[in-house]
């Protein structure tokens, strides 16, 4: 079974590998990877549940849940069984993070937005593999509607495409929370997670570091 109520209630990886181990030539935010798929399986647990989801080469940290994705999930408040939705999560990879809001929120739809397609065509299948298919849109970007507005947002976002570019990204779907919704972002220290912060603030966000922890900062952000 894919995801079942288990004894662990920590977020914790699997196997410590590089994170891209088996990309050769591509970015993991390559659009359309040539690196040979080589389907694994990512086994991880959070809020006592465990996950078994599909990966393959050629996206991001595929072969264990990301060690900032952990401390994201381990960290932040996750959605109720009562939060309706919808949900965002930017860069979804494989989709750790989409499959556990929608594992934690039952009733939430989760968009689930990445540049990859590979990774778009693995979050759709590990929405199967928990049953949450109908309830999981994984787009590129530009696909997602544009009257589509978000009760809160979560990414582990793309700090190698660059500052501008991440600017860009934050600034495209910050907007997009409900006035009352809440972003959940997960940066490394040492990747600019503080320089970050101050940006979002210059930016009229309102910015909580709500945890540090293994170097990792992760955000809370509002209006
Ligand atoms: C740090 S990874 C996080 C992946 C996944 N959420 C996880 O926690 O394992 C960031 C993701 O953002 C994607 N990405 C890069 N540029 C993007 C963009 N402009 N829009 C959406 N996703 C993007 C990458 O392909 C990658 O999958």
């Amino acid at each position: 079974m894919a995801c079942a109520p288990a004894r662990r209630t920590v977020a914790r990886p699997a196997t410590p590998r590089c994170e891209n181990a088996d990309v050769t030539g591509d970015h993991y935010f390559t659009a359309e990877p040539t690196t040979p798929a080589r389907p694994r399986e990512v086994e991880f647990s959070v809020a006592g549940r465990d996950y078994a989801l599909s990966s393959a080469g050629g996206v991001f940290s595929a072969d264990r849940l990301d060690p900032g994705t952990a401390v994201l999930l381990r960290k932040a408040d996750l959605p109720g069984v009562d939060v309706a939705g919808p949900l965002l999560d930017i860069g979804c990879g494989f989709g750790p993070i989409t499959c556990v809001l929608a594992t934690v929120a039952p009733a939430a739809t989760v968009w689930a937005v990445d540049v990859n397609e590979r990774a778009r065509a693995l979050t759709a299948a590990n929405a199967g593999r928990i049953g949450a298919a109908d309830r999981v849109r994984a787009v590129a970007p530009d696909d997602l509607p544009a009257d589509v507005t978000f009760a809160q947002i979560w990414s582990n976002p793309p700090i190698h495409i660059g500052k501008a570019e991440l600017h860009d990204l934050l600034l495209r779907w910050l907007p997009r929370l409900t006035p009352d919704g809440v972003a959940w972002l997960v940066v490394a220290r040492h990747l600019g997670g503080d320089s970050l912060h101050r940006w979002l603030v210059e930016q009229g966000w309102q910015v909580e570091r709500h945890a540090s922890q293994k170097g990792y900062r992760v955000l809370r952000v509002t209006r």
